[in-house]
Protein backbone atom coordinates (compact mmCIF):
# COMPACT_ATOMS: atom_id res chain seq x y z
CA UNK A 1 0.00 0.00 0.00
CA UNK A 2 1.40 3.22 -1.15
CA UNK A 3 -0.53 6.75 0.28
CA UNK A 4 0.90 9.80 -1.41
CA UNK A 5 -0.06 13.45 -0.60
CA UNK A 6 -0.44 15.36 -3.89
CA UNK A 7 -0.11 18.77 -4.21
CA UNK A 8 -1.29 21.43 -7.01
CA UNK A 9 -0.79 24.88 -7.15
CA UNK A 10 0.00 25.28 -10.91
CA UNK A 11 -2.45 27.64 -12.17
CA UNK A 12 -5.83 29.22 -10.08
CA UNK A 13 -6.76 26.23 -7.83
CA UNK A 14 -5.22 25.11 -4.58
CA UNK A 15 -5.68 21.03 -4.10
CA UNK A 16 -4.37 18.67 -1.90
CA UNK A 17 -5.33 15.23 -2.15
CA UNK A 18 -4.34 11.21 -0.56
CA UNK A 19 -4.25 8.77 -2.90
CA UNK A 20 -3.76 5.11 -2.38
CA UNK A 21 -2.28 3.94 -4.63
CA UNK A 22 -2.89 0.32 -4.10
CA UNK A 23 -6.43 0.03 -3.77
CA UNK A 24 -8.54 -0.90 -6.78
CA UNK A 25 -10.76 1.43 -7.58
CA UNK A 26 -11.08 5.17 -8.25
CA UNK A 27 -13.76 4.80 -5.35
CA UNK A 28 -11.10 3.86 -3.40
CA UNK A 29 -8.31 5.43 -4.38
CA UNK A 30 -8.71 9.03 -2.98
CA UNK A 31 -8.92 9.08 0.54
CA UNK A 32 -9.77 12.77 1.20
CA UNK A 33 -9.32 15.95 -1.26
CA UNK A 34 -9.64 19.62 -1.09
CA UNK A 35 -9.82 22.17 -3.92
CA UNK A 36 -10.00 25.76 -3.14
CA UNK A 37 -10.99 27.31 -6.34
CA UNK A 38 -9.73 30.81 -6.98
CA UNK A 39 -12.61 32.16 -9.61
CA UNK A 40 -14.20 34.51 -7.42
CA UNK A 41 -10.89 36.48 -6.95
CA UNK A 42 -9.75 36.19 -10.73
CA UNK A 43 -13.65 37.28 -12.19
CA UNK A 44 -13.20 41.18 -12.37
CA UNK A 45 -9.77 40.74 -14.47
CA UNK A 46 -11.33 38.42 -16.86
CA UNK A 47 -8.56 35.42 -16.47
CA UNK A 48 -5.87 34.43 -14.20
CA UNK A 49 -3.72 36.98 -12.63
CA UNK A 50 -0.37 35.62 -11.76
CA UNK A 51 0.25 37.69 -8.20
CA UNK A 52 -3.12 37.26 -6.91
CA UNK A 53 -3.15 33.28 -7.85
CA UNK A 54 0.20 33.17 -5.73
CA UNK A 55 -0.77 34.89 -3.06
CA UNK A 56 -3.92 32.98 -2.63
CA UNK A 57 -2.11 29.88 -2.89
CA UNK A 58 0.39 31.31 0.03
CA UNK A 59 -2.66 31.88 2.00
CA UNK A 60 -4.61 28.73 1.57
CA UNK A 61 -2.76 25.85 0.86
CA UNK A 62 -1.45 24.92 3.94
CA UNK A 63 -5.07 25.10 6.08
CA UNK A 64 -5.87 22.73 3.46
CA UNK A 65 -3.21 19.69 3.38
CA UNK A 66 -4.19 19.89 7.21
CA UNK A 67 -7.79 19.46 6.47
CA UNK A 68 -7.12 17.04 3.73
CA UNK A 69 -5.17 14.97 6.25
CA UNK A 70 -7.77 15.13 8.81
CA UNK A 71 -10.57 13.97 6.54
CA UNK A 72 -8.68 10.90 5.96
CA UNK A 73 -7.54 11.00 9.98
CA UNK A 74 -3.95 10.14 8.53
CA UNK A 75 -0.94 12.35 9.40
CA UNK A 76 1.84 13.02 7.94
CA UNK A 77 4.16 10.08 9.28
CA UNK A 78 1.06 7.75 7.57
CA UNK A 79 2.27 9.17 3.87
CA UNK A 80 4.94 7.12 1.95
CA UNK A 81 5.77 9.41 -0.30
CA UNK A 82 5.18 13.45 -0.83
CA UNK A 83 4.56 14.86 -4.71
CA UNK A 84 3.58 18.49 -5.45
CA UNK A 85 3.39 20.14 -9.28
CA UNK A 86 6.78 21.32 -10.28
CA UNK A 87 5.87 22.78 -13.42
CA UNK A 88 4.77 23.58 -16.17
CA UNK A 89 2.52 26.66 -14.84
CA UNK A 90 2.83 29.84 -13.09
CA UNK A 91 6.36 29.72 -11.42
CA UNK A 92 4.98 31.70 -8.12
CA UNK A 93 1.59 29.44 -7.72
CA UNK A 94 4.08 25.91 -8.69
CA UNK A 95 6.96 27.41 -6.08
CA UNK A 96 4.34 27.42 -3.09
CA UNK A 97 3.69 24.09 -3.44
CA UNK A 98 6.68 22.73 -4.46
CA UNK A 99 8.51 24.51 -1.35
CA UNK A 100 5.98 23.65 0.75
CA UNK A 101 6.05 19.56 -0.53
CA UNK A 102 9.95 19.98 -0.04
CA UNK A 103 9.78 21.20 3.56
CA UNK A 104 6.87 17.83 4.27
CA UNK A 105 9.13 15.58 2.83
CA UNK A 106 11.92 16.78 5.03
CA UNK A 107 10.07 17.12 8.22
CA UNK A 108 8.55 14.25 7.56
CA UNK A 109 11.72 12.16 6.54
CA UNK A 110 9.74 11.29 3.20
CA UNK A 111 10.68 10.62 -0.70
CA UNK A 112 9.85 14.03 -2.40
CA UNK A 113 7.97 13.54 -5.77
CA UNK A 114 8.40 16.67 -7.88
CA UNK A 115 5.57 15.95 -10.80
CA UNK A 116 5.22 17.42 -14.09
CA UNK A 117 1.46 18.89 -14.15
CA UNK A 118 0.75 17.64 -17.63
CA UNK A 119 2.04 13.55 -16.41
CA UNK A 120 -1.18 14.71 -13.97
CA UNK A 121 -3.17 14.97 -16.51
CA UNK A 122 -1.69 12.60 -18.53
CA UNK A 123 -1.93 9.43 -16.20
CA UNK A 124 -5.55 10.67 -14.49
CA UNK A 125 -7.06 8.53 -16.80
CA UNK A 126 -5.24 5.47 -15.02
CA UNK A 127 -6.38 6.57 -11.60
CA UNK A 128 -9.97 6.69 -13.01
CA UNK A 129 -9.83 3.47 -14.53
CA UNK A 130 -7.58 0.72 -13.36
CA UNK A 131 -7.86 -1.22 -16.45
CA UNK A 132 -6.24 1.26 -18.80
CA UNK A 133 -3.06 -0.34 -20.26
CA UNK A 134 0.17 1.49 -21.68
CA UNK A 135 0.25 2.21 -24.50
CA UNK A 136 -2.51 4.41 -24.99
CA UNK A 137 -3.19 7.62 -27.33
CA UNK A 138 -3.47 10.50 -25.33
CA UNK A 139 -5.33 13.90 -26.42
CA UNK A 140 -4.15 16.20 -23.52
CA UNK A 141 -6.79 19.26 -23.83
CA UNK A 142 -6.35 21.87 -20.89
CA UNK A 143 -5.84 25.66 -20.95
CA UNK A 144 -2.33 26.03 -22.30
CA UNK A 145 -1.72 23.00 -23.97
CA UNK A 146 -3.84 20.91 -27.05
CA UNK A 147 -1.48 17.79 -27.34
CA UNK A 148 -1.78 14.46 -29.02
CA UNK A 149 0.98 11.72 -27.40
CA UNK A 150 1.40 8.25 -27.02
CA UNK A 151 1.79 7.34 -23.56
CA UNK A 152 4.51 4.42 -23.29
CA UNK A 153 4.57 4.40 -19.71
CA UNK A 154 5.78 6.27 -16.53
CA UNK A 155 8.31 9.67 -17.93
CA UNK A 156 7.70 8.07 -21.82
CA UNK A 157 5.75 9.81 -23.91
CA UNK A 158 6.05 10.86 -27.98
CA UNK A 159 4.44 14.11 -28.88
CA UNK A 160 2.18 13.43 -32.15
CA UNK A 161 0.89 16.95 -32.45
CA UNK A 162 0.65 20.26 -30.91
CA UNK A 163 -0.96 23.26 -31.42
CA UNK A 164 0.79 26.07 -33.61
CA UNK A 165 -0.95 29.26 -31.62
CA UNK A 166 -3.63 28.47 -28.93
CA UNK A 167 -4.63 25.92 -26.64
CA UNK A 168 -8.28 24.92 -27.27
CA UNK A 169 -9.14 25.70 -23.54
CA UNK A 170 -8.05 29.42 -24.89
CA UNK A 171 -10.67 29.19 -27.31
CA UNK A 172 -13.64 28.57 -25.15
CA UNK A 173 -12.16 30.84 -22.50
CA UNK A 174 -11.51 33.62 -25.58
CA UNK A 175 -15.24 32.93 -26.66
CA UNK A 176 -16.85 32.96 -23.46
CA UNK A 177 -14.97 36.39 -22.59
CA UNK A 178 -16.53 37.41 -26.55
CA UNK A 179 -19.70 36.80 -25.37
CA UNK A 180 -19.91 37.86 -21.48
CA UNK A 181 -19.84 34.60 -20.43
CA UNK A 182 -17.50 35.43 -18.00
CA UNK A 183 -14.50 33.11 -16.29
CA UNK A 184 -13.77 30.50 -16.03
CA UNK A 185 -15.34 30.34 -19.93
CA UNK A 186 -15.47 26.48 -21.05
CA UNK A 187 -18.45 25.29 -18.73
CA UNK A 188 -19.82 28.80 -19.65
CA UNK A 189 -19.91 27.86 -23.61
CA UNK A 190 -20.65 24.44 -23.30
CA UNK A 191 -23.87 25.34 -21.21
CA UNK A 192 -24.82 27.99 -23.52
CA UNK A 193 -24.30 25.85 -26.62
CA UNK A 194 -26.73 23.14 -25.53
CA UNK A 195 -29.73 25.98 -26.43
CA UNK A 196 -27.99 27.03 -30.21
CA UNK A 197 -27.60 25.54 -33.05
CA UNK A 198 -23.86 24.08 -33.87
CA UNK A 199 -24.34 24.95 -37.54
CA UNK A 200 -26.09 28.25 -37.45
CA UNK A 201 -22.95 29.84 -38.34
CA UNK A 202 -19.95 28.57 -40.54
CA UNK A 203 -16.85 28.70 -38.64
CA UNK A 204 -13.65 28.08 -39.74
CA UNK A 205 -12.09 24.34 -39.55
CA UNK A 206 -8.15 25.62 -39.43
CA UNK A 207 -5.93 22.41 -40.30
CA UNK A 208 -8.57 20.36 -40.89
CA UNK A 209 -7.59 17.93 -44.00
CA UNK A 210 -3.80 18.72 -43.50
CA UNK A 211 -1.49 15.87 -44.05
CA UNK A 212 0.20 16.71 -40.33
CA UNK A 213 -1.81 16.36 -37.12
CA UNK A 214 -1.26 19.27 -35.61
CA UNK A 215 -3.74 22.23 -34.37
CA UNK A 216 -4.87 25.74 -34.95
CA UNK A 217 -7.35 27.76 -32.79
CA UNK A 218 -6.41 30.94 -33.38
CA UNK A 219 -8.22 31.75 -36.59
CA UNK A 220 -11.34 29.91 -35.15
CA UNK A 221 -11.19 32.41 -32.45
CA UNK A 222 -10.77 35.88 -34.42
CA UNK A 223 -13.88 34.36 -36.62
CA UNK A 224 -15.64 34.22 -33.62
CA UNK A 225 -14.71 37.72 -32.15
CA UNK A 226 -15.50 38.89 -35.88
CA UNK A 227 -19.15 37.68 -35.30
CA UNK A 228 -19.66 38.73 -32.17
CA UNK A 229 -18.65 42.29 -32.95
CA UNK A 230 -20.88 42.22 -35.77
CA UNK A 231 -23.67 41.58 -33.95
CA UNK A 232 -26.89 40.70 -35.08
CA UNK A 233 -26.11 36.49 -34.05
CA UNK A 234 -28.05 34.62 -30.63
CA UNK A 235 -25.32 34.23 -28.40
CA UNK A 236 -26.43 30.40 -28.21
CA UNK A 237 -25.78 29.89 -31.83
CA UNK A 238 -22.47 31.29 -31.57
CA UNK A 239 -21.44 29.20 -28.92
CA UNK A 240 -22.88 25.74 -30.79
CA UNK A 241 -21.11 26.48 -33.70
CA UNK A 242 -17.95 27.47 -32.32
CA UNK A 243 -18.07 24.28 -30.23
CA UNK A 244 -18.43 22.06 -33.30
CA UNK A 245 -15.96 23.42 -35.29
CA UNK A 246 -13.48 23.50 -32.44
CA UNK A 247 -14.75 19.59 -31.80
CA UNK A 248 -14.35 19.18 -35.80
CA UNK A 249 -11.07 20.36 -35.40
CA UNK A 250 -10.12 17.93 -32.53
CA UNK A 251 -11.35 15.07 -34.09
CA UNK A 252 -9.88 15.46 -37.75
CA UNK A 253 -6.79 16.13 -36.31
CA UNK A 254 -6.45 13.11 -33.56
CA UNK A 255 -7.93 11.05 -36.67
CA UNK A 256 -4.50 11.97 -38.27
CA UNK A 257 -2.53 11.13 -35.16
CA UNK A 258 -4.35 7.95 -34.31
CA UNK A 259 -3.63 6.82 -38.24
CA UNK A 260 0.12 7.17 -37.65
CA UNK A 261 0.16 4.56 -34.06
CA UNK A 262 -0.82 0.89 -33.69
CA UNK A 263 -1.03 -1.32 -30.82
CA UNK A 264 -2.72 1.34 -28.72
CA UNK A 265 -5.07 -0.16 -25.68
CA UNK A 266 -7.28 3.15 -26.23
CA UNK A 267 -8.03 6.62 -27.11
CA UNK A 268 -7.87 8.92 -23.90
CA UNK A 269 -9.18 12.17 -23.25
CA UNK A 270 -8.01 14.31 -20.21
CA UNK A 271 -7.32 17.91 -19.02
CA UNK A 272 -10.03 20.39 -18.32
CA UNK A 273 -11.32 20.78 -21.49
CA UNK A 274 -11.63 16.90 -21.38
CA UNK A 275 -14.56 18.01 -19.07
CA UNK A 276 -16.81 18.86 -22.28
CA UNK A 277 -19.49 16.29 -22.82
CA UNK A 278 -19.99 16.85 -26.51
CA UNK A 279 -16.26 16.70 -27.18
CA UNK A 280 -16.38 13.33 -25.24
CA UNK A 281 -19.28 11.80 -27.09
CA UNK A 282 -17.53 13.47 -30.66
CA UNK A 283 -14.30 11.37 -29.50
CA UNK A 284 -16.29 7.91 -28.25
CA UNK A 285 -16.91 8.13 -32.03
CA UNK A 286 -13.63 8.61 -32.94
CA UNK A 287 -12.22 5.75 -31.16
CA UNK A 288 -15.26 3.34 -31.76
CA UNK A 289 -14.09 4.10 -35.72
CA UNK A 290 -11.08 2.46 -34.60
CA UNK A 291 -11.92 -0.90 -32.95
CA UNK A 292 -10.35 1.40 -29.61
CA UNK A 293 -12.11 1.52 -25.88
CA UNK A 294 -12.49 5.41 -24.93
CA UNK A 295 -11.19 6.55 -21.52
CA UNK A 296 -12.22 9.83 -20.28
CA UNK A 297 -11.99 10.32 -16.53
CA UNK A 298 -14.59 12.25 -14.39
CA UNK A 299 -15.12 16.03 -15.43
CA UNK A 300 -13.82 16.58 -11.60
CA UNK A 301 -10.35 14.47 -12.79
CA UNK A 302 -9.71 16.62 -16.03
CA UNK A 303 -9.60 19.81 -14.35
CA UNK A 304 -6.96 20.35 -12.29
CA UNK A 305 -6.60 18.32 -9.18
CA UNK A 306 -4.31 16.91 -6.64
CA UNK A 307 -5.17 13.36 -6.62
CA UNK A 308 -3.69 13.28 -10.49
CA UNK A 309 -0.55 14.76 -8.94
CA UNK A 310 -0.58 11.91 -6.40
CA UNK A 311 -1.43 9.70 -8.65
CA UNK A 312 1.11 10.29 -10.99
CA UNK A 313 3.74 10.85 -8.00
CA UNK A 314 2.90 7.05 -7.07
CA UNK A 315 3.47 5.96 -10.28
CA UNK A 316 6.85 7.42 -10.41
CA UNK A 317 7.46 6.15 -6.87
CA UNK A 318 6.69 2.59 -7.95
CA UNK A 319 9.14 2.72 -11.09
CA UNK A 320 11.47 3.94 -8.88
CA UNK A 321 12.01 7.68 -9.12
CA UNK A 322 12.33 9.98 -6.37
CA UNK A 323 13.84 13.69 -6.81
CA UNK A 324 16.24 15.40 -4.71
CA UNK A 325 15.05 18.55 -2.13
CA UNK A 326 16.70 21.13 -4.49
CA UNK A 327 14.42 20.03 -7.71
CA UNK A 328 13.31 22.96 -9.51
CA UNK A 329 9.86 24.96 -10.34
CA UNK A 330 10.25 24.85 -14.09
CA UNK A 331 7.72 27.29 -15.58
CA UNK A 332 8.35 25.09 -18.95
CA UNK A 333 8.52 21.63 -18.79
CA UNK A 334 7.60 19.58 -22.00
CA UNK A 335 6.59 15.81 -21.73
CA UNK A 336 8.63 14.80 -24.81
CA UNK A 337 11.42 17.23 -24.75
CA UNK A 338 12.55 15.36 -28.08
CA UNK A 339 9.55 16.56 -29.79
CA UNK A 340 10.23 19.59 -32.45
CA UNK A 341 9.04 23.01 -31.92
CA UNK A 342 6.31 23.98 -33.82
CA UNK A 343 5.94 27.51 -35.70
CA UNK A 344 4.67 29.83 -33.48
CA UNK A 345 3.86 27.27 -30.95
CA UNK A 346 6.15 25.23 -28.34
CA UNK A 347 5.99 28.40 -26.61
CA UNK A 348 3.90 27.18 -23.72
CA UNK A 349 5.17 23.67 -23.32
O1 LIG B 1 -6.60 21.40 -16.97
P1 LIG B 1 -7.18 22.70 -16.54
O2 LIG B 1 -8.10 22.71 -15.35
O3 LIG B 1 -6.05 23.73 -16.25
C1 LIG B 1 -4.91 23.80 -17.04
O4 LIG B 1 -3.96 23.02 -16.76
O5 LIG B 1 -4.94 24.61 -17.99
O6 LIG B 1 -7.94 23.30 -17.82
C2 LIG B 1 -8.62 24.51 -17.75
C3 LIG B 1 -9.24 24.80 -19.08
C4 LIG B 1 -9.88 26.17 -19.16
O7 LIG B 1 -9.52 26.76 -20.39
C5 LIG B 1 -11.37 25.87 -19.09
O8 LIG B 1 -12.17 26.86 -19.73
C6 LIG B 1 -11.43 24.54 -19.80
O9 LIG B 1 -10.30 23.84 -19.34
N1 LIG B 1 -12.66 23.81 -19.48
C7 LIG B 1 -13.62 23.51 -20.40
C8 LIG B 1 -14.66 22.86 -19.68
N2 LIG B 1 -14.29 22.77 -18.37
C9 LIG B 1 -13.06 23.36 -18.27
N3 LIG B 1 -13.69 23.74 -21.71
C10 LIG B 1 -14.80 23.32 -22.37
N4 LIG B 1 -15.83 22.70 -21.76
C11 LIG B 1 -15.81 22.45 -20.43
N5 LIG B 1 -16.84 21.84 -19.83
ZN1 LIG C 1 -4.13 21.45 -15.84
Amino acid sequence: MALILGIESSCDETAAAIVDTSAPTLEHRILAQHIASQDEAHRPYGGVVPEIAARAHVEKLAPLIAATLADAGLDLSDMDAIAATAGPGLIGGVMVGLVTAKALAMAGDKPLLAVNHLEGHALSPRLADPALAYPYCLLLVSGGHCQVLEVRGVGDYRRLATTIDDALGEAFDKTAKLLGLGYPGGPAVEKLARQGNPRAIRFPRPLVGSGDANFSFAGLKSAVARIVQGGGEDPADVAASFQQAAIDCVVDRTRIALGGLSGMSALVVAGGVAANAAIRVALEGLAAEHGLRFVAPPPALCTDNAAMIAWAGGERLAAGYADPLDAMARPRWPLDPTAEAVRGAGVKA
